[in-house]
């Protein structure tokens, strides 16, 4: 069959695998590959078990895999046959030499460049999906422009999905972010992007920039995003020292509509692989240019969230009378957020430590990420275990730690769990998502984020 385009996605992680396959879903006359480094996540993605969890992502590869859509460890044959390239590969923070532990890590994306560049045998539009640093995409040009027989159009197009929702923010985004050259052959390339797109998003959510706002915009809104939950979680210290409310000063202060409900909820932090590395990326750039309050100021966002998980742990040490070695701790989800099965940068990675280090034991409980839980949690020292049923998970145990917010863990049985419980029986909801009310008077000690506690003693 011939296809009207030929798409490239090199990188089939959480970002490459999911947004090129509802390209491939949403046009079907285009033929979509994607190809990855690791030949494990790529015969995953070929089998019944897909390497990462998203609502309704199983259906899109069900009906597009083997049609339109095909994932290969063949990179150089891929990069010859297509000639409009999305680059989705991992832009780690920098763990070593000048910027480690803030900058990006660009060799992934340099060896992409430096692949496109060797393979390619005709003209080729090279999109930036992963995010990166400002200017960028001028490096990437300067890599390409080698070949002088053939031309490389450079595009931004930064992705916003929010994992646990992917599918839905793909096929119903707020904004889908074209960053371009204002050159004929720049604009080629955006209007070539664009049709793509168009095939099922509204043309007015379509939006072009010039690349370097394209770039900056991506970083920028995922600050935005972390600050917010960053301003709430402070509040919640606040409110804990002053029996105010958090959840009813959020409701208030987000029914101000220059404000804004949502990204309020108060939490044990923020994780995920994105906001601290792109915050910290910012901070970077800001240092670069001499801008040290602007970057103090962003900086600020993270010391919140991990002042915020160290809380956490201190209020559990508190509540427990100053010891929990050897008591019997159930984390109850493990996930970054609910719907994944990603742990990365994840709160409970930090909280499960700080716990085994005060000799608790503990016990691990998710419905999707005990997998990456036992990756992050190999080789610690100390008592753990891993149950997916919650039930199971809080037998005799002397507290339980809400850590993601799984709409399963509101309906559980909480009176069958008390009775299975050692006395006195402590929750402390890292989410506050239960009925704290109701747990209390079937009898435990209740420890919400940002409100009184509602204790026995
Ligand atoms: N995860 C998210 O929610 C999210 C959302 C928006 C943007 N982003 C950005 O998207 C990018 C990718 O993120 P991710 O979560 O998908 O990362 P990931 O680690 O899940 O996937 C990246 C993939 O790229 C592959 N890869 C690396 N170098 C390669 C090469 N030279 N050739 C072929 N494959 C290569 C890796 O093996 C890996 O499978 C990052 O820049 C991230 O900041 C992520």
């Amino acid at each position: 069959m011939k296809f009207e385009k030929n798409i490239l996605g090199i990188g089939a992680g959480y970002v490459g695998g999911p947004s090129m396959a509802m390209i491939a879903c949403k046009c079907p006359a285009y033929k979509v590959t994607v190809v990855d480094i690791d030949p494990l996540r790529i015969a995953a993605w070929n089998s019944d078990d897909l390497p990462i969890y998203e609502p309704g992502l199983d259906a899109i590869i069900a009906a597009t895999r083997g049609k339109n859509l095909f994932f290969s460890t063949d990179i150089e044959a891929s990069i010859r046959e297509n000639d409009i390239i999305f680059v989705n590969v991992n832009t780690p923070v920098k763990m070593f030499g000048v910027g480690a532990g803030m900058a990006a890590d660009l060799q992934y994306w340099e060896k992409t460049a430096r692949q496109i560049l060797q393979h390619s045998r005709s003209s080729k539009i090279v999109i930036e999906k992963s995010t990166f640093p400002v200017k960028t995409a001028l490096a990437m040009e300067r890599i390409l422009s080698n070949n002088k027989t053939i031309r490389f159009d450079v595009l931004s197009n930064p992705e916003f999905l929010s994992e646990g929702n992917a599918v839905n923010n793909m096929e119903n985004p707020d904004r889908v972010l074209i960053g371009f050259r204002e050159t004929e052959n720049g604009i080629k390339a955006r209007d070539i992007l664009v049709e793509i797109y168009a095939n099922w998003v509204p043309r007015e959510r379509i939006i072009g920039s010039n690349i370097w706002s394209s770039e900056l915009s991506k970083l920028v809104s995922n600050a935005f995003l972390a600050q917010r939950i960053s301003s709430i979680n402070a509040i919640s210290a606040l409110c804990e020292k002053t029996d105010a409310d958090i959840n009813e000063v959020a409701m208030i202060v987000g029914m101000d509509s220059r404000v804004g409900n949502k990204f309020l909820s108060v939490s044990v932090g923020f994780g995920g692989s994105c906001f601290k590395k792109d915050i910290l990326n910012l901070v970077y750039l800001c240092r670069h240019y001499n801008l040290n309050e602007v970057a103090d100021y962003w900086e600020g966002v993270i010391k919140i969230n991990q002042y915020q998980q160290e809380r956490f742990i201190s209020n559990i040490l508190n509540a427990m009378f100053n010891t929990i070695t050897g008591k019997k701790i159930c984390l109850l989800g493990f996930a970054f957020k609910a719907d994944t099965g990603d742990t990365r940068e994840s709160p409970a990675i930090f909280i499960a430590r700080r716990l085994l280090e005060e000799q608790a034991e503990i016990v691990v409980s998710d419905p999707k990420a005990l997998k990456n839980a036992r990756a992050d949690l190999a080789g610690v020292v100390g008592k753990v275990s891993y149950t997916e049923d919650p039930y199971e998970a809080v037998k005799d145990c002397h507290a339980i730690a809400v850590l993601t917010e799984w709409a399963i863990y509101r309906d559980l049985d909480f009176h069958k769990i008390y009775e299975t419980m050692t006395k006195p029986a402590f929750i402390f909801d890292g989410r506050n998502i239960l009925d704290h009310k109701r747990l209390f008077k079937i009898g435990f000690n209740v420890y919400p984020i940002g409100k009184p506690p509602l204790v026995h003693f």
